[in-house]
């Protein structure tokens, strides 16, 4: 597909990229043709939520959000790869702050994936909004938990920390995945 990332494609040029991710998603028993509620905190370019609408959004009930505030990035650009890539008509771009968007949000999802704001306070805060609006099967899945952002690793270590009771980390078995994944825990 002729997408047009410019030099943001981070999704398809690191270990967060389509190997991983999708290594992610069978680890957490993500079927690949079942219907998938999924959102998406921080959109910039398109990049990933491109590759998710052309790998994992064949099942016709199958959506996407992208909430993405754009004020760095352009949100036609983001909207043109997406409206290139094979399930783009099941995928809603939102130009809004993510603060508002998990504030007025009711919906559950099966997959959410974070990639926003990489900062402490802000990845703590997606990391709790997301363990409360995940279907009882679904993944949560952090980009960038590495050590080039530490913030990034900080909040996730306390959110593990405070909150092993409830969620199930994934075992990625990964040397550097730079990528984070959980999954709430089931209570039998
Ligand atoms: C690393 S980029 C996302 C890259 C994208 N997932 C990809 O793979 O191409 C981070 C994005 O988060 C957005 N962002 C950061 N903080 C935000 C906030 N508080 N509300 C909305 N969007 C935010 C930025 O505008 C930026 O586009």
């Amino acid at each position: 597909m002729n997408y047009n990332f410019g030099d943001h494609n981070y999704f398809a040029s690191n270990l967060s990229g389509t190997n991983s991710f999708q290594h992610v998603l069978d680890v957490a028993g993500i079927q690949q043709g079942s219907a998938l509620n999924i959102l998406e905190l921080g959109t910039g370019m398109g990049s990933s939520a491109c590759w998710m609408s052309d790998n994992i959004m064949d099942h016709p009930d199958s959506t996407l959000t992208c909430v993405d505030h754009f004020l760095a990035f352009n949100l036609d650009l983001a909207q043109s790869n997406i409206d290139l890539s094979k399930n783009g008509n099941k995928v809603t771009v939102l130009r809004q702050l993510i603060e508002q968007f998990i504030f007025d949000t009711t919906e559950t999802y099966d997959l959410i994936y974070i990639d926003a704001n990489h900062r402490t306070w802000p990845v703590l805060t997606y990391c709790f909004f997301a363990l409360k609006h995940l279907t009882d099967q679904g993944v949560v899945i952090i980009d960038d938990y590495s050590s080039e952002f530490p913030e990034v690793q900080e909040a996730v270590e306390w959110f593990t920390k405070e909150m092993s009771e409830s969620i199930d980390i994934c075992d990625l078995d990964l040397d550097d995945p730079n990528i984070f994944a959980f999954k709430r825990r089931q209570i039998s």
